[in-house]
């Protein structure tokens, strides 16, 4: 559209709208992919703890489905269309997809923290052009979303303490 009628009524400049809506896609599509790879772990998770792990990340997906729906909204009032195929998720996401196969619940962990930072660091990329504007609702949005995916980092990081597992990347 020539004219970005919802930004421009909300007294949003249009560039940044489409720029902001284009950064959340990517937020979208990490969280779709997150939101399969947690269903992948709680099927296909083995071992000791596979009772606590099981019933958690059925938490978590629940969690990550709630985010997905307050990212996509917020690019329809920014004017914009979330993207809707499992293709666009994939091809847009900066994670990864993993395999259908068994997982101890260590790899787990490791897997779901280094993604859950991942995200949290591209949103701080985000947050810093949004920050210079007075769109207070994608701030608080980033804000709540940080303490979402940090509270995560923290659970699934304390489970791995003295595992002697690799670190997490550190920003
Ligand atoms: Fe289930």
């Amino acid at each position: 559209m020539a004219d970005n009628l919802r930004a421009v009524m909300t007294g949003l400049d249009p560039a940044y709208a489409k720029r902001l809506a284009d950064a959340f896609n990517v937020y979208l599509a990490n969280l779709h992919v997150t939101l399969i790879k947690i269903h992948n772990f709680h099927w296909n998770v083995v071992g000791v703890d596979f009772f606590d792990f099981h019933r958690e990340l059925d938490t978590v997906y629940e969690e990550v489905n709630k985010e997905i729906d307050r990212v996509a909204e917020r690019i329809k009032m920014l004017g914009f269309y979330p993207l809707g195929s499992m293709q666009d998720f994939v091809r847009n996401a900066t994670l990864q997809e993993a395999p259908s196969m068994p997982y101890d619940t260590f790899t787990i962990a490791y897997l779901v923290a280094n993604d859950f930072a991942a995200t949290a660091r591209y949103l701080r990329e985000v947050d810093e052009f949004v920050r210079e504007t007075t769109d207070e609702f994608s701030i608080d949005l980033i804000a709540n979303a940080l303490a979402f995916l940090e509270k995560y980092v923290w659970f699934f990081t304390a489970y791995l303490e003295k595992m002697n597992y690799p670190q997490v990347p550190k920003q």
